[in-house]
This record gives structure tokens, C-alpha cells and sequence, in this order.
């Protein structure tokens, strides 16, 4: 029988976003084992005995390196492992190289483990949740792509910033791809439940639309502009992780925009992407139906129709 109290998190692949994703969980005091899995097994063990090193520092987590068969007993499988985007390459770019392993890696995690959540964060990550979904033969709400918590906690952020006001008072959401098809959903916006385009016309000190194009631009390029200046982007996708992390195993029915498979919702199905969901210990308990304007539905069908262009293009 599981012992549910143990939260035991495994993270396969410890490049950049698994080992600052592992460490962000150290620091996070919500789990008591997390175990790192890498194909190349010195880099794993030298970033758990790095991590460990730190221990009288935290609440105590047993961390260390293993193989898959560590999976076993894990409450959430958390896949970063496969190749990230160079600069000039899209997230899209990488599908048919990420696809390959992931074939190997869900595979491998099954064997041991078939009732744990499995939260994929690797590139493209709409894609790679569909493919580990079908891999895995796993129920729809137990396999949880990072999607665009990511975008829109820059989102938030981003607003936050221009309007002066604390990101966490920015209700705000990208929904769609995690990648260059995401949707800002403006007309869900708001600050201190003022609507966003209200907020706007009371404060009157810029050019609303202007701002708006600006913020989308700068939240869907972010990652091409980190990349591009430091090589990877890592520490907020990171504490996005962290976040869901913590929505599942504190059972928070949190919501927040994971990536997940459709059957119908907003007229789309069998394909993978961000929507307003409700997350909780069973993983996704629900997808919100949230009301999107004309042009964000518009938009929306855009971004189910390029990510499903591309997962048509897969053998799976
Ligand atoms: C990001 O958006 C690369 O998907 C990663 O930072």
C-alpha cells in the first residue's frame, strides 16, 4: 500500500530545469523524498550530492540519484529530460527528437509506476503531454503538461510591473500552446476584480492597445530572449513547476493553466493544451469553461489547429 504522507517526487532528465526544478523543491519544504534520474547518472548524482550538501539548511528531504525503477513508489513523475531549444529554435522544432525519447522514458516509467501523476515540462510541452498520455495509457487527468503557468505568471508579471501593482493581484491568463500560438485572454484580466480594460480607461496614462500587443509580444518572445542572452531559461519555469507540485500534493484544487488532453471542451478534442484548470491530488480535477471573446475563441482554434497539424505528423 502507498504511504500517501511520503510525497516522493522522481524527476527524470537533471539538465538545467530538472536540477533548478529539484532544487526548487528542496527549498520548498513540501515534499520528504525526491529521487533524479538522468541517462547520464555521475551528472544526477552530483547534483543530489550538491543539493545535499545544503541539507542542514532546510526541512529534511531525502534526495539522492537513481534509476527508473526509483519510480516505484513516486506520488508525481516529473519529466524535464530531452533537448532544449538553441537560439533561433522554435519549442516546436525540437518534437521529433523529444518524441523519440520520450518513448523510451515513458516506457520505462510505466514499467514501474502506473498510479503516479506524470507532469511533463520538456519542449514542445502541449505535444510531448498528448504523446506521454498515449504512451502511457494513463486516465487524461493524471497526465499534466506545464503548459503556460509559466506564460502567465510573465504575464502577471509583466502587467504588474507596467501598472505598479503586486503580480499576485493580477488575475491573469495565457491559454492555448505553451509557444508561439498562445492566447492572452485580455478579457479575462483583471486587477482587484476590476476588469483589465476598465482598470485601463480609469488609470488613462497609456496607450491601452498598444500596451496590450507590447505585453502579448513580450510574454510569447521571453523565452527566445533569454535564451538568446543566457543560453536556457530555468528558474521561473522552475517555480511554475514547483507551483503545480504543490496544487497536487497539498491537494489545493488550485487553478492554473496546465495542459491537458481535450475531449470536447470548447469544441476541441484529443489534443493537448492550456485551459483554466482545477488541480488537485487526483491531478486535473477539472477544466474551467472559462467565457472567451469572439477573438480569443478565434485564436484559440488557432492554436489547437498548428498543434494538431503537428502531432498529425508524428507516428506514434
Ligand atoms: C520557456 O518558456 C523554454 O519553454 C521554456 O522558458
Amino acid at each position: 500500500m502507498k504511504n500517501k504522507s511520503i510525497n516522493k517526487i522522481a524527476i527524470v532528465g537533471t539538465g538545467f530545469v530538472g536540477s533548478t526544478t529539484a532544487y526548487t523543491l528542496m527549498l520548498s519544504g513540501l515534499i520528504s523524498e525526491l529521487v533524479l534520474i538522468d541517462i547520464n547518472s555521475r551528472k544526477a548524482e552530483g547534483e543530489a550530492m550538491d543539493m545535499n550538501h545544503g541539507m542542514p539548511f532546510v526541512r529534511p528531504v531525502k534526495i539522492y540519484s537513481g534509476t527508473y525503477s526509483d519510480c516505484r513508489d513516486a506520488d508525481i513523475v516529473v519529466i524535464t529530460g530531452g533537448a532544449n531549444q538553441k537560439p533561433g529554435e522554435t519549442r516546436i522544432d525540437l518534437v521529433n527528437k523529444n518524441t523519440a525519447i520520450f518513448k523510451d522514458v515513458v516506457g520505462n516509467i510505466v514499467k514501474y509506476n502506473t498510479d503516479c501523476i506524470l507532469l511533463v515540462v520538456t519542449n514542445p510541452v502541449d505535444i510531448l503531454t498528448y504523446v506521454t498520455y498515449k504512451l502511457s495509457g494513463f486516465p487524461k487527468n493524471r497526465v499534466i503538461g506545464s503548459g503556460t503557468v509559466l506564460d502567465s505568471a510573465r504575464f502577471k508579471y509583466m502587467i504588474g510591473e507596467h501598472m505598479g501593482v503586486d503580480p499576485r493581484n493580477v488575475h491573469a491568463y495565457i491559454i492555448g500552446e505553451h509557444g508561439d500560438t498562445e492566447v492572452p485572454t485580455w478579457s479575462l484580466a483583471s486587477i482587484a476584480g476590476v476588469p483589465m480594460d476598465a482598470y485601463c480607461k480609469d488609470c488613462n496614462s497609456c496607450d491601452s492597445e498598444s500596451f496590450k500587443e507590447t505585453t502579448y509580444n513580450n510574454v510569447k518572445n521571453a523565452a527566445y530572449e533569454i535564451i538568446d542572452r543566457k543560453g536556457a531559461t530555468y528558474y521561473a519555469v522552475a517555480l511554475a513547476v514547483r507551483r503545480i507540485v504543490e496544487a497536487i500534493v497539498r491537494n489545493e484544487n488550485s487553478i492554473l493553466t496546465v495542459s491537458s488532453l481535450l475531449e470536447g471542451e470548447y469544441g476541441l478534442s484529443d489534443i493537448c493544451l492550456s485551459i483554466p484548470s482545477q488541480v488537485n491530488s487526483e491531478g486535473i480535477a477539472r477544466i474551467i469553461k472559462v467565457p472567451l471573446s469572439e477573438d480569443e475563441t478565434v485564436l484559440l482554434n488557432k492554436s489547437a489547429t498548428a498543434l494538431k497539424q503537428v502531432v498529425e505528423g508524428l507516428k506514434l
